[in-house]
């Protein structure tokens, strides 16, 4: 293209959050603890109690901000131990108190709300009583929480997403704590992926009968796989890769059944997912009407011999473990470093053709719309003596990544809103306040609780340039 690309017009330019990474007040107003509360909790450096961003507190300054800043859509996720904070209780209506006074408003300033009925935090109620993914008891007390969103808010929320990163729970299980019994998660993570499938079944249904003109997508975490050479086995092992940690949940998502490659997956290693009568019949009615996408970072994939020992970590540049444990699979594929590109202070690969790769890949594969839930830049991040907060490399990363979201466009990809992580800064998965994504800084630390002032990063104001030109102003 000889030209900068055009996005299409009502194109919905946000930022993206959720519940316990943002909001804090984790035991406010009836509010019960997630796991993800108690694992901030424990986790050294923070300090006793978790105030996130103290969004709960905020939110109105925080939604104002947005306005400011010419944001069309916001995309936040409900806390379930907020609506439902323990077992047999009555909805907890100061929950949807908060939730109803942000969402209205958003409305108040056109923002549309792109609403995640789950982003990771288990209820700790709900893995005592049914050992969380594990145990089929959540299936019906899903689909009561998710019923009662529809029906709350269902009237102000037209999008809505069902589980975030399911297949980054499933791949990567210790991180995110899902692993709840690691001796035997090899054979329990199909069967706990299988509930996981159900309850995103439940809340698609649910929500095309209780949202008038509603939507829903899944949210998967997208990373694209690149095969390491032209060798014809590399090629292969990119694909085994990708099916793997990826498009095994699209093809579940899309065409409402377990692929062929799973299903010999299972069979040559004596898998049993534990799918019982009915279960494909409630999956065979969940229609998505679109897909929300995460994406970050790519990987790169090389064969790897059956003979191989297994590494399950992946190792950074140093020769070091990484951050994130992503198994080799002897006979399957290997992770290695792509020499192309160059990565962040963590380790994450910077690489925005990712964005446009995986854009035509789902578009090409499904032909389903396309919103963007997820994308953006974690680094360490100061005040600076000026009183501002100067983030060049954040304006680099976004710009490059918007600019491959245009040509995806420009490719012939429906695309309707780019959102990414994160508007305010706000607790990272396993790095707290100390890998900061968002527009806007927040002034507190993990050791100690600040003000929480709200700072304007400089990549706040060359984003809302940005979004009032509808991406013309670059
Ligand atoms: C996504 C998650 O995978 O990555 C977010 O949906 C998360 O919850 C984001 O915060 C960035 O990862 P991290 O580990 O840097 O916080």
């Amino acid at each position: 293209y000889n030209h900068d690309p055009k996005f299409p017009d009502n194109f919905l330019w946000g930022g993206s959050s959720s519940s316990w990474q943002v909001e804090g007040a984790v035991e406010e107003d009836g509010k019960t603890l997630s796991l993800m509360d108690l694992n901030t909790r424990t986790k050294k450096p923070y300090t006793d109690d978790t105030f996130a961003s103290d969004n709960y507190h905020h939110y109105k300054e925080d939604v104002k901000l947005m306005a400011d800043a010419g944001m069309t859509s916001y995309r936040f996720s409900i806390s379930w131990a907020r609506i439902y904070p323990s077992k047999d209780c009555q909805v907890n209506k100061k929950g949807l108190e908060f939730y109803n006074n942000l969402i209205n408003e958003l409305i108040k300033y056109n923002i549309t709300p792109i609403v995640t009925v789950y982003h990771y935090d288990m209820p700790v109620w709900i893995d005592k009583e049914y050992d969380g993914w594990y145990g089929r008891g959540i299936i019906d007390e899903f689909d009561k929480y998710a019923r009662t969103l529809f029906k709350e808010f269902g009237d102000r929320v037209k999008y809505w997403l069902s589980i975030n990163e399911q297949n980054m729970q499933i791949c990567y299980g210790d991180w995110l704590g899902i692993d709840k019994h690691p001796d035997t998660w090899l054979e329990d993570k199909w069967k706990v992926n299988h509930i996981m499938n159900l309850c995103h079944a439940k809340a698609v249904i649910a929500c095309h009968e209780l949202v008038p003109g509603g939507k829903i997508g899944p949210v998967p975490g997208y990373v694209p796989i690149y095969p390491y050479s032209c060798d014809p086995k590399d090629q292969i092992a990119a694909m085994n890769a990708e099916e793997m940690t990826e498009k095994i949940w699209d093809d579940l998502y899309a065409h409402r059944k377990y692929n062929g490659f799973i299903k010999s997956y299972w069979r040559e290693n004596n898998i049993d997912p534990d799918i019982r009568p009915g279960d494909m019949e409630l999956i065979g009615k969940a229609n998505i009407d679109f897909f929300g996408l995460n994406c970050y970072r790519s990987n790169t994939a090389k064969y790897c011999s059956p003979d191989e020992k297994e590494e399950p970590y992946e190792l950074n540049k140093s020769g070091k473990k990484g951050n994130l444990k992503f198994p080799k699979v002897p006979g399957m594929y290997q992770l290695v470093e792509n020499p192309y590109v160059d990565t962040t202070d963590w380790d994450w690969e910077i690489d925005p053709v990712a964005m446009r790769y995986m854009l035509r890949y789902v578009w090409d594969h499904y032909q389903l719309p396309m919103v963007i839930c997820e994308n953006g830049f974690g680094e360490h991040e100061i005040v600076s003596e000026d009183g501002k907060v100067h983030d060049p490399e954040r304006i680099k990363f976004m710009r490059d990544q918007i600019y491959q979201v245009g040509l995806a466009i420009q490719d012939g990809c429906k695309v309707f809103g780019y959102n990414p992580w994160s508007f305010l800064d706000l607790l990272s998965t396993g790095n707290g306040m100390s890998k900061r994504y968002g527009f806007v800084f927040i002034n507190t630390t993990d050791k100690d609780k600040l003000d929480f002032k709200r700072i304007p990063k400089d990549s706040y104001y060359w984003y809302s340039d940005l979004v009032k030109s509808n991406g013309e102003n670059w």
